[in-house]
């Protein structure tokens, strides 16, 4: 059955939706092709997801994307995913201005290259009034946001 976008707008629609990214792996090696293929395929099928989320009107979309456990993988496969994700950030810059979508990032950004946290602070920055927000979870993980709440409260104590 066939859905027009104002009778799906019609519906509840949930405000909130989270992707857990899994499987470029296995599809890069069905396909032949180096896993970094896959990661390429993945965020290519996240920006389809994205546009099509923002147009029927949900309004928080996130992407776990890299986790902690991640960086354990090997370094041509962290370097190529870190340099996706910067070629991401550049390319989409005057698309997410433009249609208004708010670009967040959650987890322990100071893992990341001070190059990669600057790109990440200036999308922020440029797109902070938007209406449609994008959170990316990068060197997200359960462990590691327990550790930096308990240190973060800790702080606020000894203030
Ligand atoms: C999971 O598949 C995928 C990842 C750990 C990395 C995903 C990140 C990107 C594609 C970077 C760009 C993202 C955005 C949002 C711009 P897997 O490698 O665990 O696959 P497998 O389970 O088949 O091995």
């Amino acid at each position: 059955m066939k859905v027009t976008l104002d009778e799906l707008k019609a519906k509840p629609m949930p405000q909130h939706i989270a992707i857990i990214m899994d499987g470029n792996g296995r599809w890069a090696k069905n396909r032949g092709l180096p896993r970094t293929a896959g990661h390429k395929a993945g965020g290519e099928t996240f920006r389809r997801i994205a546009n099509y989320c923002r147009t029927i009107g949900v309004k928080y979309l996130t992407v776990y994307a890299f986790s902690t456990e991640n960086w354990k993988r090997s370094q041509e496969e962290v370097s190529g995913l870190m340099k996706l994700l910067s070629s991401f950030i550049k390319s989409k810059e005057k698309t997410l201005v433009e249609e208004r979508v708010r670009f967040r990032v959650v987890g322990r950004r100071s893992d990341l290259s001070p190059k990669l946290q600057r790109e990440i602070a200036a999308l922020e920055e440029r797109t902070a009034d938007c209406d449609f927000t994008l959170v990316v979870a990068l060197s997200y993980g359960g462990r590691a946001e327990i550790v930096d709440a308990a240190k973060a409260w800790a702080a606020s104590g000894a203030e």
